[in-house]
């Protein structure tokens, strides 16, 4: 039987990531709870949403903190005063520390608006989209220490057209976003994730599609 998984999320801005979240979880498809919404920007819209739906809060600005593992230290204990099995960054803008992965082990999810390892770090839309690749899309990963370097669970591949901008691929890239981030939440719920090494296994699901994708789209030679 699918338990609930006790979620706490960390978000930096807008929270378009959280709200597909909250709204999966309210309509019974995400068995999941979500705890506790940290911010390390108090004016983060992010913090509105969880608010309108019950969501305790918590701002810790990360300014004032010698190092770190120090500040990493109070994010950690606030998760685990409220009981957080599995932690999600949802546009979280910060690299966590590694006294944080240690006392997640395997338990932080981050979303990347890109191909992982391609366009890592930030603005990985822009990245994508000036390199002038077809597809990009975007991955929700495993946290560990590097950046966006974990062991991918899902990914999502959008084409880039001639006639996109950068907004219009972020706008197409975050639309994936919102469906991959609770799917592999309820992976994760369902005890489906197996990590071996690099890879995770998912367990009893569908194979994908093997046909594969042009861009431009190719003469059927
Ligand atoms: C999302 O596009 C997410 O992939 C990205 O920040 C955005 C947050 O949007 N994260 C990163 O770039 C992490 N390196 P949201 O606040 O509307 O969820």
């Amino acid at each position: 039987m699918t338990r609930i998984v006790n979620l706490g999320v960390l978000a930096s801005g807008s929270g378009s990531n959280l709200q597909s979240l909250i709204d999966n979880i309210e309509k019974g498809a995400l068995p999941a709870a979500i705890r506790v919404l940290v911010s390390n920007n108090p004016s983060a819209f992010a913090l509105e949403r969880a608010k309108k739906h019950g969501i305790p809060t918590a701002v810790i600005e990360h300014g004032g903190f010698a190092r770190r593992e120090d500040y990493d230290r109070r994010i950690v204990d606030a998760l685990n005063d409220r009981g957080v099995e599995l932690v999600v960054l949802a546009g979280f803008m910060r690299v966590l520390s590694a006294y944080f992965l240690r006392s997640f082990p395997m338990r932080v999810m981050n979303i990347h608006p890109a191909l992982l390892p391609s366009f890592p770090g930030t603005h990985g839309q822009k990245k994508a989209f000036d390199y002038g690749v077809k597809f990009s899309g975007c991955t929700v990963h495993f946290v560990d220490e590097g950046v966006d370097t974990g062991p991918i669970i899902i990914q999502a591949v959008v084409p880039v057209c001639d006639t996109d901008t950068e907004e219009t691929l972020s706008r197409r890239i975050l639309k994936e976003e919102h469906r991959i981030y609770p799917e592999a939440i309820k992976l994760y719920a369902e005890g489906k994730l197996l990590v071996e090494g690099r890879k995770v296994r998912i367990l009893d699901h569908p194979l994908p599609e093997d046909s594969p994708r042009h861009n431009p789209p190719v003469t059927d030679f």
